[in-house]
């Protein structure tokens, strides 16, 4: 059986953690206490991203764990306003003066935005990055299939890693399976699912909790990594930081798993990345 403790390989080579913490609505301030607190704790991989306003204190706290840079994956995206080959450029080189780094292990744009255009070129800004060591990896958020192809139509290129929103409610399994036949990783955004409603009390999550001795939240995110979705839960608060990386010492069974699956309502409650929205 897999160990989803280690690293999971990417089609470019690149290893990453297969849990991270998730930075979304973390301010500078608190970003680097609640990055420091993730480090300390265990956590590997870090997601930030310039639309998240707290590239700096995630770097402040990455200088200031005691660890080596290269023990820390630190991921980043630009944002929608920085698509195209020069202002992506700047944009990275932007965060990479942010985070206090000379690389980022993975960066990704973060929404398609189809009605600019504009992703391909912006994507092609990124594998010139990567020929250049500025990143090690180069991935995409919400892009949909479309996106992908058009993508990879143009550079031969599979995009390393696509972050989607992805939890019980909204569980993607024709997106998943897509992309794993493609060798793009998965990457759960919004895991917990909480947006609206609340998976935490839901039969399935509470009867696998109940049986393994662990939280409603812990078997949501066990349930990410048995799916082989690298997942980044966010938690401003320490003891959750801690019971959020506490999901190595048990597995579910196919059973669970399936109950689980089967809370899938097929909506999303983000932003849909084929509208004009973003
Ligand atoms: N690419 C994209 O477009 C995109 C979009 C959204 C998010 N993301 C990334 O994905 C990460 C995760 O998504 P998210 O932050 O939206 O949602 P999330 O991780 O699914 O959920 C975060 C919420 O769950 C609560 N929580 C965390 N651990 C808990 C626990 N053990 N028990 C009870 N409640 C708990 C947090 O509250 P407290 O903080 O109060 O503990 C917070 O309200 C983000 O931080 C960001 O890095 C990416």
């Amino acid at each position: 059986m897999t160990d989803l403790s280690a690293p999971i390989t990417l089609n470019d080579g690149v290893a990453v953690p297969r849990i991270g913490y998730g930075t979304y609505k973390v301010g500078d301030d608190d970003a680097q206490r609640t990055v420091e607190t993730a480090l300390s704790l265990g956590y590997r991989l870090v997601d930030t991203a310039e639309m998240y306003g707290n590239e700096v204190g995630v770097g402040r706290a990455v200088a200031a764990s005691g660890l080596a840079r290269e023990e820390v994956f630190l991921t980043s995206k630009l944002w929608n306003d920085h698509h195209g080959r020069r202002k992506a450029r700047a944009a990275l080189e932007a965060s990479l003066e942010r985070l206090g780094t000379d690389h980022i292990d993975l960066f990704m744009i973060h929404w398609p935005s189809p009605k600019q255009g504009l992703y391909v070129e912006t994507f092609e800004a990124l594998l010139e990055a990567r020929e250049e060591g500025l990143i090690r990896s180069a991935g995409v958020s919400n892009f949909l299939p479309e996106h992908l192809e058009r993508v990879h139509e143009a550079t031969g290129v599979w995009p390393s890693v696509n972050q989607v929103e992805l939890h019980p409610y909204f569980n993607q399994p024709e997106l998943r399976a897509w992309h794993a036949e493609r060798g793009i990783v998965t990457e759960s955004w919004g895991p917990l699912g909480q947006r609206t409603g609340s998976v935490l009390h839901e039969r399935a999550v509470v009867d696998a909790a109940t049986a393994h001795e662990k939280t409603a939240v812990q078997v949501i995110i066990r349930w990410h990594l048995q799916r082989d979705c690298v997942v980044i839960p966010k938690s401003a608060h320490a003891e959750r930081i801690a019971e959020n990386f506490a999901v190595f010492d048990f597995a579910l069974t196919d059973e669970e798993l399936a109950r689980i699956d089967a809370l899938d309502t097929g909506e999303r409650q983000g932003i849909d990345p084929g509208g004009d929205e973003r």
